[in-house]
């Protein structure tokens, strides 16, 4: 296999030497610059792994070289090399579309897991564009089918299975679709699937019974048969595959039959069982690699909030009123989990904006409104390279938008502003007037109420501020 090739940026000769020594090390091939001109230049020699970089440099700084590499290739990933933790490198360095930090003294376990994360995540992109192409997907369907005898009944199973499980989303959905296939496959089945617990080494019953003692062959990987021997199941045959990813067992499908399981139905579910478990390692990652980016992004609103103690916990107030607003228009989960990171992470942008305007307690000019109004685009600047917060994106850019046109940053109107935008738009502006500020005390609700009244259709989609009034300011 090829070596990957790991580009390292740091006018320190001591640095770039310690950095490609431990990475070298790890068994990747280094190359290394001086600056980021140097570094523009090696490009044309990729393709690399990653950059790792640092910040402070004669000719091109390695902001302009981050701006420089995401204009080349959105998805080459970026490591910030940062003497010391400075939140506004940091932040700077993200807006850029760096993925992340490492600061002195390096640590190899450090860089080892940075780098499998960025190896698994080059995966992982390739993987799902694999999954995502439907002739790759018939190609392998097509593969497995011709190993089997009965080409029709095949086809149309594993199909049915391929499909159901590109489709899904999160661990629950899979291990739902993983139940439901089974129960196509085999007519008449009785299948629950028992995830494990891994402190007492028993299955545990999905519906609420007992824990049931771990048979030790699954561990191993094995199936389980028992024919009909078991106390309760005198007239079945139960059979239990285990689920395993990355060679550990992570639950078992049990499956009772009034007949025997034919090796033909066992490879099936064999199949299904692989193809799934390849799934959830996708998916436990992806989740995980959210997770990981939706914290960051939290300590960041974290200390936005800390940067204006007159505004602390209005991001999470406006997320409180945004989801109860959500609940009363019965938005689906889906949409609750966007409107949630979008309510929370609204005024992200003003990260951007110097403490000088942000802070200033009334009467604004013009040039510093101005600056100001940029917030929304720089919030969506931040969250734009993170993939799955497309949504996100889009609804904390607009969410100063006017139901009149009159709004910012683009001047959408009426229900060209994307829905949930109109959503936090009403609670922010809620919260706006009835919270206390330095120079003034809040409205009363009742004010407030009246106020979002007069800004029926102007300011505020008209449906959406009735609503807003009757189910969720005034309940
Ligand atoms: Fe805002």
């Amino acid at each position: 296999m090829m070596q990957d090739k790991v580009l390292i940026v740091d006018d320190d000769p001591g640095i770039r030497s310690t950095i490609s020594e431990l990475i070298e090390e790890l068994g990747y091939l280094c190359e290394t610059a001086s600056d980021g001109l140097d570094a523009v230049e090696l490009l044309d020699s990729g393709p690399y792994l990653c950059v790792f970089t640092d910040i402070m440099m004669p000719n091109m700084s390695g902001l302009e070289l981050i701006r420089k590499i995401k204009a080349r290739d959105v998805s080459l990933p970026i490591i910030v090399i940062t003497g010391y933790a400075s939140l506004e490198i940091a932040i700077d360095a993200m807006k850029y579309g760096a993925s992340d930090f490492i600061s002195k003294p390096f640590k190899v376990k450090q860089i080892e897991l940075m780098l499998n994360k960025v190896k698994r995540e080059k995966d992982l992109v390739e993987e799902n564009k694999r999954f995502s192409d439907t002739l790759q997907l018939h190609r392998l369907i097509d593969n497995l089918v011709g190993q089997i005898e009965d080409k029709n009944e095949e086809l149309i199973s594993l199909q049915a299975i391929s499909e159901k499980i590109i489709s899904m989303k999160g661990i629950r959905d899979l291990v739902g679709a993983i139940i439901d296939v089974s129960k196509q496959l085999l007519d008449e089945a009785d299948v629950r699937f028992f995830p494990i617990s891994r402190k007492h080494n028993t299955l545990i019953d999905p519906d609420g019974g007992k824990e049931i003692l771990l048979e030790p062959g699954l561990l191993k990987g094995n199936i389980i048969r028992k024919n009909g021997s078991g106390k309760a199941l005198t007239d079945k045959f139960e059979t239990i595959f285990p689920l395993m990813i990355e060679g550990q067992v992570f639950g078992a499908l049990d499956i009772l039959t009034s007949s025997i399981l034919g090796d033909d139905k066992e490879s099936k579910i064999l199949y299904l069982l692989d193809r799934s478990a390849e799934r959830m390692e996708n998916v436990a990652l992806y989740e995980g690699l959210y997770e990981n980016m939706l914290s960051t992004l939290n300590s960041m609103a974290k200390i936005l909030d800390a940067r204006d103690p007159h505004t602390s916990q209005h991001s999470t107030r406006v997320t409180s009123l945004s989801m109860a607003m959500g609940k009363a228009l019965g938005l689906d989960e889906d949409d609750l989990d966007v409107l949630y990171i979008a309510a929370s992470l609204h005024d992200i942008g003003k990260v951007g904006i110097p403490d000088h305007i942000l802070l200033k307690p009334d009467g604004l000019t013009n040039e510093e409104f101005a600056v100001i109004k940029k917030h929304p685009d720089i919030g969506a600047d931040i969250l734009k390279p993170i993939p799955p917060m497309a949504k996100e994106t889009e609804i904390i850019r607009h969410h100063h938008e006017r139901y009149d046109g009159r709004g910012y940053p683009a001047g959408l109107k009426g229900k060209e502003i994307p829905y949930l935008s109109r959503i936090i738009s009403l609670a922010d502006s809620f919260d706006a007037m009835t919270s206390d500020r330095p120079y003034r005390d809040g409205m009363s609700i009742e004010k407030a109420v009246e106020e979002i009244e007069r800004c029926k259709g102007s300011q505020f989609d008209p449906e959406l501020a009735e609503i807003f009034i009757h189910h969720v300011a005034l309940s």
